[in-house]
């Protein structure tokens, strides 16, 4: 029997899925990551070296449970966390631990390449303003502080392209994951050769960049020893997490938008031509369908701000539980507010200090009503995302939910409520690497297109409607919600 393998390199763990020819998901394994290492505050690093470990164990892993031979799998697609910078050296060999998506120390940087450049300058070769997440700002980072490792570098990694280069031996990337860099022209699908030579930066250092389904290498001898995998196996380009994920919810088309509650929480809609909000509130990137862009408003600490809250609070709790036990509550949490800037914050308010927090506690408020209160916070956010998104003219009719946050019931309906949209749920919820598993069905010549294999495989099994009365107390809550940060603003910077 012939699968093909997905594999996502999320920031707890890498996820290997086999689906077959019909794009059904049939084994999965997921092995886990190292935590991040925060030695300050707004600093995120992984070892990616620890990404290939756990890609090596997750390959095997899915393939022990499939029973199946290296040489049953048909192509490989890689997702992964996007924007973490992996520095390579001459023996190719990893420099630093890699600074990693929500990585906020690089403002320094930020302002210099606007200095240098100007800010209209970037928007018109990137599509985007410069951001202290993008990989650009992080390799500056390295060369201002850290001068005798930036000497040694000879090739700039995405996290899930360096496991292309253990899989493979090449340095290769894709259009949606290398459009988070800052450094790729996302309106012509190329690198920004001009912005790169503006700043300093050796155009060299820089991997090949392929459309999402197009195949980029094949699997070495020594990576089909160290992982099961046939040697020859074709893998494709795949995409950044999200457009990946994006492609494993059926977004390929004009109308439905998705919300993925990861770590980060993304709202996401496909662009047949690349338009951006002229504040730069959301990403403008390529989408993993080739000749198509994507839109994205992101939260840093959506998922973050319950886990958070889980490890630090409610220690050994299930996930659950905690839900049940905010449904007690009354919706608005009785005045209370979850401001979820826990890493900064990016859309609406790009602001790298901005700072988490609860707003209108008293001492009548109960946990039920903190739990609430986060989850609502969080939706707020992503209604911020929404709500932009539909400003710029992109038509939302209703909205995909996937990720560990949309497995709640009780959120899902949250969502419904906030977003004043019908939500709906799909057969199959296995997000990025799903995706990942799509793009290599499309990049070996099962189906032809990446919207041909949406259409064939992607179900709706659930559609939860808002409530009308909620959606009221919600659209007054948010607006609430959204007087928030500009008052604490002063306090985020200082005054
Ligand atoms: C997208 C983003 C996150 C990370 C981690 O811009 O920063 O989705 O890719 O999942």
């Amino acid at each position: 029997m012939t699968y093909w393998l997905g594999i996502d390199v999320g920031t707890g763990g890498t996820r290997a899925l086999l689906v077959d020819e019909h794009g059904t998901a049939r084994y999965a394994f997921t092995a886990p990551h190292e935590d991040m290492c925060m030695q300050r505050p707004l600093w995120a690093e992984q070892r990616p070296e620890n990404w290939w470990e756990a890609a090596q164990q997750a390959i095997r892993g899915v393939l022990a449970e499939a029973r199946a031979p290296g040489t049953d799998i048909g192509g490989i697609g890689l997702s992964g966390q996007m924007h973490g910078l992996v520095l390579l050296d001459e023996a190719n060999a990893v420099i630093r631990p890699a600074l990693i998506w929500c990585d906020q120390r690089s403002q320094a940087q930020v302002d210099a390449i606007n200095h240098t450049v100007g800010k209209e300058a970037v928007l018109a070769s990137i599509a985007n303003p410069m951001l202290t997440g993008f990989t650009l700002p992080k390799l500056l980072w390295v060369r201002d502080y850290e001068p005798a490792q930036y000497a040694r570098v000879r090739k700039m990694l995405l996290p899930k392209d360096y496991i292309r280069f253990q899989l493979t031996g090449e340095c290769a990337t894709d259009v949606s994951d290398a459009s988070g860099t800052g450094l790729f022209d996302v309106v012509e699908r190329r690198w920004s050769y001009e912005l790169a030579r503006k700043l300093g930066v050796d155009c060299a250092i820089l991997p090949a960049a392929f459309e999402s389904s197009a195949i980029t290498a094949t699997v070495s001898r020594a990576a089909a020893a160290a992982t099961g995998l046939a040697p020859g196996t074709p893998v494709v380009g795949g995409g950044g997490d999200q457009a990946a994920s994006a492609v494993g919810n059926g977004i390929v088309d004009p109308g439905i938008v998705s919300c993925t509650l990861g770590t980060s929480g993304v709202v996401f809609a496909h662009m047949q031509a690349p338009a951006y909000d002229p504040l730069g509130r959301v990403h403008t990137f390529c989408h993993a369908v080739a000749g198509a862009w994507h839109v994205m408003g992101v939260t840093q600490g959506a998922g973050l701000s319950f886990e958070w809250f889980r490890n630090r609070l409610a220690p050994g709790a299930a996930y659950d539980d905690l839900t049940a036990e905010a449904a007690t509550a009354e919706a608005g949490s009785r005045g209370l507010f979850w401001l979820p800037y826990l890493m900064g914050e990016r859309t609406p308010h790009l602001d790298a200090c901005a700072r988490g927090g609860w707003i209108g506690l008293t001492a009548s408020h109960s946990r039920a009503d903190l739990i609430r209160s986060l989850l609502e916070g969080v939706s707020y956010s992503q209604m911020d995302c929404l709500e932009i998104i539909e400003q710029m003219g992109v038509p939302v009719e209703s909205v995909r939910v996937s990720g560990g946050g949309a497995r709640s019931p009780f959120w899902r309906q949250l969502l419904a409520d906030v977003f004043g949209k019908p939500i709906t749920v799909l057969a199959t919820q296995e997000g990025s690497a799903y995706g990942a598993a799509l793009l290599a069905l499309v990049g070996t010549g099962v189906y032809t297109s990446v919207p041909e294999v949406c259409r064939a495989v992607i179900r709706v099994v659930d559609t939860i409607l808002p409530q009308p009365g909620t959606t009221n107390i919600y659209a007054e809550a948010h607006r609430t919600y959204q007087s928030l940060y500009p008052a604490l603003r002063g306090f985020y910077h200082g005054w």
